[in-house]
């Protein structure tokens, strides 16, 4: 592909504009500095605009975002409420969240301009598991832990089966782990208002063998070759 159509593709800057970051000697091929808006770009090659690298629009990106709260997971928002895509800008490629985390929940989120890794991701019949640390106000008992577990009646729907583990026990609060292979609407605070219990701080720390790991609230990363895979083969 051209030069400038490769650049003008990633949604970075227009043709025109392309053209000139090439002439004003802003744009490297491998390394190497390219003057020249028609060079042809060969597969696997990598082109970098003032320093950083892009990636061409045809090609996948998957980043893993520490959603913050505060942020919503749409791509745009009617009453104008900052969204996830104010926290992506640096990102050349368009990506989008994959699925929808509370506007005051924390934790891992997709984000990926791969419709198809998007949506199978997203189908419930893959049954991806999530997993979510709620911080509980008051005493979380056996009992509930137990019919936590079961299933839970969350306004008409009983929850499927659920891992559900208790990480500490404090006077007044706990941090309880909770992995499902299901999302329905606010599935994880519902679930601890079915047994009379309010969270107060949720995060989603993992989706399948993913982990948002330390990376800080607000911090997108790259997904690794192996982590894409992962969740991949289980589609
Ligand atoms: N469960 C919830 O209650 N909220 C989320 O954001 C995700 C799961």
């Amino acid at each position: 592909m051209r030069l400038n159509k490769y650049i003008a593709q990633t949604g970075r800057a227009s043709r025109r504009k392309a053209d000139e970051l090439i002439f004003a000697g802003k744009v490297k091929v491998d390394g190497k500095l390219v003057k020249e808006p028609f060079y042809d770009v060969g597969e696997g090659q990598s082109v970098a605009v003032e320093g950083r690298e892009i990636i061409s629009a045809g090609k996948k990106a998957y980043f893993i975002l520490n959603k913050p709260k505060g942020y919503i997971t749409t791509t745009a928002d009617e009453k104008g409420r900052p969204t996830v895509m104010e926290l992506v800008k640096e990102v050349s490629e368009r990506v989008f969240p994959v699925g929808r985390l509370d506007e005051p929940t924390t934790g891992l989120l997709v984000m990926t301009n791969d419709g198809d890794f998007a949506y199978k991701l997203m189908h419930p019949k893959h049954e991806t598991t999530k997993t979510y640390r709620a911080t509980v106000s008051g005493v979380v008992s056996n009992e509930k832990l137990a019919r936590l577990r079961k299933g839970v009646d969350i306004g008409g729907y009983v929850t499927a089966p659920a891992k559900v583990e208790m990480i500490k026990q404090a006077e007044r609060s706990a941090v309880v782990e909770v992995r499902l292979h299901e999302g329905k609407n606010r599935q994880v605070r519902k679930m601890f208002a079915a047994v009379g219990c309010r969270v107060m701080e949720l995060e989603r720390t993992a989706i399948g063998d993913v982990y948002l790991g330390r990376l800080r609230h607000g911090d997108i990363r790259k997904m690794t070759r192996a982590e894409i895979e992962s969740l991949v083969k289980k589609l």
